[in-house]
């Protein structure tokens, strides 16, 4: 256990302000959370700061499109991200926006150490320019068909369709996104970070010791094939700040992004006059004080690879390492609005308690990159099985003896030895939160838990009290369960402050977490009053309804509609009256319907569109597995008549027949009657 308080800075990777958060945000500021309050906890001086990340083409663009300017719109973004990291309880000691004077200041200031000590190169490069929108065309606004499989509207650097990578100038077609424009190319000087020669220092520093080692290999796979320099600058129009003395070019983002941590910790020292900005950002700090930023995957060669460079070269300490984390996939699958895997942190927070989610990540991170998955069966199981039926389990059971008799815990503990396991896992607990092994930690308090309610199961308490003499018995044994539940609650604290908080009031105490943890005796507690309720799937349900509902409505305009494993068969996207009006719906009569040699699930079918037969289609239905072939000769059916032809592996199709039903033997082939002729139109 410690001896000394350490002194801390630790920050989470700034999200982007250029929409809400989801999910994914969540599990890098839930795992930082959890770190930061276990610190804190252990009596560490911790703090933790983060911001907005405003700038650049994305946010300019977006703010555009709402007619709003990016100022406005970065302060609606703002409070909304700080709303809903307070609903999952992020205990943030400051919350700031890189488009502030604190980051304007620092960054112009660190650029200019840089380029004062000769690593800023400058020269022409040609680019593809917008000439309608004058703009300078990132990748991803180009848009043309691509060179080797001549797939369509494919991006500037990849084709989805064949998978091979490209420059924009490649591209057949090329053309704007933003405009329509064709692109065209033209020359701008832009600035450069010299990274190269910072080879040897970025060796050094990612074998000094404390990185994980997946961001270690990833390192020494970049420095093994060769660093390249790196653009630092965007022409204007571009939202952001603009270079000292280089009027009209800006800082790249992802220049002054990370900044934005030295720029928040600036402001809050400003707000609090015991802190130092020196103590935690000069060279000599790193004898005095730590430095972590916990980021994603996608983002170590920003964190490892420039960031750190450019606080050697401007004079500042690197960062003590880098806390990488995976992606959060959700049953199984990859985090797509289109395909409507997806959460909303809001839409989250509108039917679920932010601490079965922290609890359930928890029980999920490990400090390695894999991805996390939230499966969300899993969550209502395993939150049910650990959080209620397990922890709160065995307070609920016991309180309401003590409470009955006065309230008073027992003088003594009655089963030492039980009392002592649990105690005794209080550092390797702690080692586990130290290494960001939160996975194995929960694991370690609900085998604890498990034998607490061993104990009281056997001990029967509830029959005990039936039974006259054994008064102090049943005190002593809910005594000792409301002591081992306490120091679960400890062990649990910085993952769910909420329920610590509740924890606190029953026992009337405040929860720490000493190096050796004593037990309560002779102590008042309050009444207990529930403390938290079990999961309800239905909620879970309605959550993934109002998130398909968001997707839906934000997706009218394209042509992706939701599916996936989330989507249960949704309504597809609404439609207007036109597109309805197109669809060209007829009776038919099935004139003759055959096997498909080869098929197993498809008829075909002659339709006639008329009495005389004369008008005739061919068409391939999927009917097989509920129809015969014979059964269906000589009835009516409705069939779109107006489906452009498709070539099958099987012949030409010539429309669709309209059935209903789930599939296998329950389909069922619309039929009109009363009266129906073939031709007629259905409206
Ligand atoms: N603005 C940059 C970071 C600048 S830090 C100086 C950025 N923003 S982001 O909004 O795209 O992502 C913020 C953080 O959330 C990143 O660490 C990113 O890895 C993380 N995540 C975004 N989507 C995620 C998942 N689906 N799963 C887990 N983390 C993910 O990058
Ligand atoms: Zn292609």
């Amino acid at each position: 256990m410690p001896t000394t308080e350490r002194k801390i800075l630790v920050t989470s990777a700034l999200p982007y302000a250029n929409g809400p958060l989801h999910l994914g945000h969540l599990l890098e500021t839930i795992q930082t959370d959890i770190w930061v309050r276990f610190q804190k906890l252990q009596g560490h001086n911790c703090i933790y700061v983060c911001a907005d990340d405003t700038h650049g083409t994305a946010i300019m663009l977006n703010a555009e499109k709402q007619g709003l300017t990016p100022e406005q719109l970065i302060a609606q973004i703002r409070e909304s991200h700080e709303e809903d990291f307070a609903g999952f309880l992020i205990g943030f000691d400051n919350y700031h926006s890189t488009h502030s004077d604190e980051n304007r200041e620092i960054s112009a200031d660190l650029y200019q150490r840089v380029d004062a000590a000769g690593f800023i190169a400058r020269r022409s490069i040609s680019q593809a320019y917008d000439p309608e929108k004058e703009l300078f065309l990132a990748d991803r606004y180009i848009k043309g068909t691509c060179p080797k499989c001549k797939a369509e509207d494919q991006y500037g650097d990849n084709c989805e369709v064949c998978g091979s990578t490209y420059s924009p100038t490649d591209l057949i077609n090329p053309v704007s996104v933003i405009s329509g424009a064709t692109p065209i190319e033209k020359e701008s000087e832009h600035f450069f970070f010299k990274l190269p020669e910072f080879e040897d220092f970025l060796k050094d520093w990612t074998t000094s010791g404390t990185l994980q080692k997946e961001v270690a290999n990833k390192l020494s796979e970049w420095l093994d094939s060769g660093l390249q320099e790196w653009d630092i600058s965007r022409d204007a129009p571009y939202f952001g700040f603009e270079i000292p003395g280089a009027p009209g070019k800006y800082f790249y983002v992802w220049l002054d992004a990370p900044v934005g941590y030295m720029a928040s910790f600036k402001n809050l020292c400003d707000k609090e006059a015991s802190l130092s900005f020196d103590d935690y950002w000069l060279k000599e700090s790193t004898d005095k004080t730590e430095l972590y930023h916990f980021i994603g995957k996608d983002i170590i060669n920003f964190h490892a690879l420039f960031w750190p460079a450019l606080l050697d070269c401007a004079g500042y300490r690197t960062p003590s390492s880098v806390f990488a984390h995976g992606f959060l996939t959700i049953n199984g699958q990859k985090m797509s609005k289109s395909r409507g895997i997806f959460v909303n942190a809001r839409t989250y927070l509108n039917h679920l308690n932010p601490e079965y989610l922290r609890y359930y990540f928890a029980a999920k991170l490990s400090n390695s990159i894999d991805d996390i998955d939230l499966n969300l069966d899993d969550f209502v199981q395993k939150v049910n099985s650990d959080l209620v039926g397990k922890v709160v389990n065995i307070a609920s059971r016991c309180a309401k003896f003590i409470n009955k008799a006065g309230s008073v815990l027992s003088a003594n503990v009655i089963d030492e030895p039980l009392w002592q396991q649990f105690v005794d896992k209080n550092s390797s607990i702690a080692e586990l939160y130290e290494q960001r092994e939160f996975a194995k930690a929960m694991r370690e308090i609900m085998a604890l838990a498990d034998l607490a309610n061993e104990y009281i199961a056997e001990q029967e308490p509830w029959v005990l009290a039936k039974q006259q003499g054994k008064e102090q018995q049943v005190q002593d044994v809910c005594s000792l369960g409301i002591n081992l539940f306490r120091v679960l609650m400890i062990y649990l604290k910085p993952v769910l402050p909420t329920l610590a908080e509740q924890t606190e009031t029953f026992l009337n105490d405040q929860l720490d977490w000493p190096a050796t943890i004593s037990p309560l005796t002779n102590h008042e507690i309050n009444k207990f009053k529930p403390l938290l309720q079990r999961v309800d799937k239905d909620k879970v349900n309605a959550m993934r309804e109002e998130e398909q509902q968001n997707l839906a409505a934000q997706q009218n305009q394209s042509q992706a509609k939701p599916t996936g494993p989330l989507a249960d068969d949704p309504i597809a996207d609404e439609i207007v009256y036109d597109d309805f009006a197109k669809v060209d719906l007829r009776v038919a009569k099935i004139i003759s319907a055959g096997h498909v040699e080869g098929a197993d699930k498809l008829l075909q079918l002659t339709l006639a569109l008329d009495e005389e037969e004369n008008q005739t289609r061919n068409v391939f239905a999927g009917i097989k597995s509920a129809y015969a072939p014979e059964d269906l000769v000589g009835r009516l059916t409705v069939m779109v008549a107006n489906l452009a032809p498709r070539k099958m592996k099987f012949g030409m199709s010539e429309g669709m027949v309209l059935a209903a039903g789930p599939g296998g033997k329950d389909i069922w082939l619309l039929s009109p009657d009363d009266g129906a002729k073939p031709g007629m139109r259905i409206k």
